[in-house]
């Protein structure tokens, strides 16, 4: 039976982590997983979830129970309204709904699966360069999988009218996978003037928008403003999915907590949709699991506790920013060739270097940085201990 099956690489992003770990260098620096570190470089858990966690182990009416296929509705519906707002017209018109899924991965793929049993001919464009588990997701559930040019090398920005043409020239009701916030890995998204040229043409050209949401509160630091492009296009009357995650905006990476929120047309496609989406709930995972999401819960629908979850965000986005600028003095310092103010100007979790595949190569044999090989850093692996060392080995890099 397993006669001709192939031995697979490890995938990339998870075997940098591995090769990181297995490092014997004291100064090693992991730049590769998008994953919170504090200060220490050590990983985070935030304050209110701790607290929570806590009350949770002293609540007695608490079982193991399954959830309900769905997930637990009290979750899903307060993770559509922190994406969609609560006074969204889509939501005062019960158009909407939430499944939950095992994080922002199971989402995409659930949402992926759905639509190709209802337009297998369908092709989906993913964003050039994009999360590198966006290929294999919708390409596993048997789409075809094109790519739109995003990033220009060259501005080290958004490739616009390129993104614009692919829009254009993509085949009638091709379904899009755009990033709703904090672009990975690029750091760069639309501007809103952007959004709404790229709405409109999705619009004429009946494409589907996919937003895939794995940093909200990452970006700007504010839920509201970092939901704005999914409200945009919720308010212009669009269908939606959107596939949340609270893996990083909650530290909640190994719960695999997570949603996909839809917005119908009308109250009854979203009772429909919700019934199939449940079916393929049930043939993968049967139900999904309930501590993260009891944690999310928790603190999505209650004000205290979401007003400290706010302020615990905003210690993260704030210590990445200030990584950046840190960042972006060092090299200034040793006067390091190029522009490199796009480390500053790029926002989220990640900053797209520029760094060749070669200098990658350079920087991990001879200094132990550890980076994805297309350049992006995870900025949250920068602290105040190591970010002179990194931008030393960046101007080494660049030098020679
Ligand atoms: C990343 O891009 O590093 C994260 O989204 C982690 C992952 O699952 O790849």
């Amino acid at each position: 039976v397993f006669e001709a099956v192939e031995n697979l690489p490890l995938d990339p992003i998870f075997a940098l982590s591995a090769a990181y770990v297995a490092d014997a260098d004291s100064n090693k620096i992991n730049l590769g997983i998008g994953a919170y570190r504090d200060n220490d470089g050590k990983p985070w858990v935030l304050p209110v979830v701790r607290q929570v966690e806590q009350s949770l182990l002293n609540d007695k009416s608490l079982n193991h129970e399954y959830l309900a296929i769905d997930g637990l509705r009290t979750f899903t519906d307060a993770s559509a309204k922190m994406i969609l707002g609560s006074e969204s017209i889509a939501v005062k018109e019960k158009r909407f709904l939430g499944v939950q899924q095992i994080s922002g991965t199971g989402a995409v793929r659930l949402g992926s699966d759905f639509l190709f049993k209802i337009n297998k001919n369908a092709t989906v464009y993913i964003s050039d360069p994009t999360w590198g588990n966006h290929l294999q997701i919708f390409g596993d559930s048997g789409f075809t999988v094109k790519t739109y040019k995003y990033w220009n090398a060259a501005t080290r920005g958004l490739a616009f009218d390129e993104f614009l043409e692919s829009l254009k020239n993509a085949p009638l009701g091709s379904i899009f996978v755009l990033h709703a916030c904090a672009h990975n890995p690029t750091g760069v998204d639309p501007t809103h003037e952007q959004w709404k040229q790229i709405a409109a043409v999705i619009k004429e050209r009946k494409h589907f928008p996919f937003f895939d949401c794995a940093y909200q509160g990452f970006a700007s630091g504010s839920l509201a403003q970092d939901a704005w492009a999914v409200r945009y296009f919720v308010e212009s009357g669009f269908e939606i999915f959107v596939a949340q995650s609270y893996s990083k905006n909650f530290g909640l990476y190994s719960e695999r907590c997570g949603c996909l929120t839809v917005v119908t047309s009308t109250e009854q496609q979203a009772i429909n949709v919700r019934s199939q989406l449940c079916r393929l709930n049930r043939s993968s995972i049967s139900n999904p699991p309930a501590y993260g999401a009891r944690i999310v819960n928790a603190v999505l629908n209650d004000p205290t506790l979401f007003t400290e979850w706010e302020e615990n965000l905003r210690t993260m986005a704030h210590r990445i920013i200030k990584m950046r600028s840190e960042c972006v003095r060092h090299l200034t310092d040793l006067k390091t060739p190029g522009s490199w103010d796009h480390i500053t100007s790029q926002i989220g979790m990640f900053s797209y270097t520029g760094l060749t595949k070669a200098q990658v190569k350079v920087i991990k044999e001879k200094f132990h940085v550890y980076m994805t090989d297309n350049g992006r850093i995870s900025m949250a692996g920068l602290n105040e201990g190591n970010v002179k060392r990194f931008a030393e080995a960046v101007d080494y890099v660049v030098r020679n």
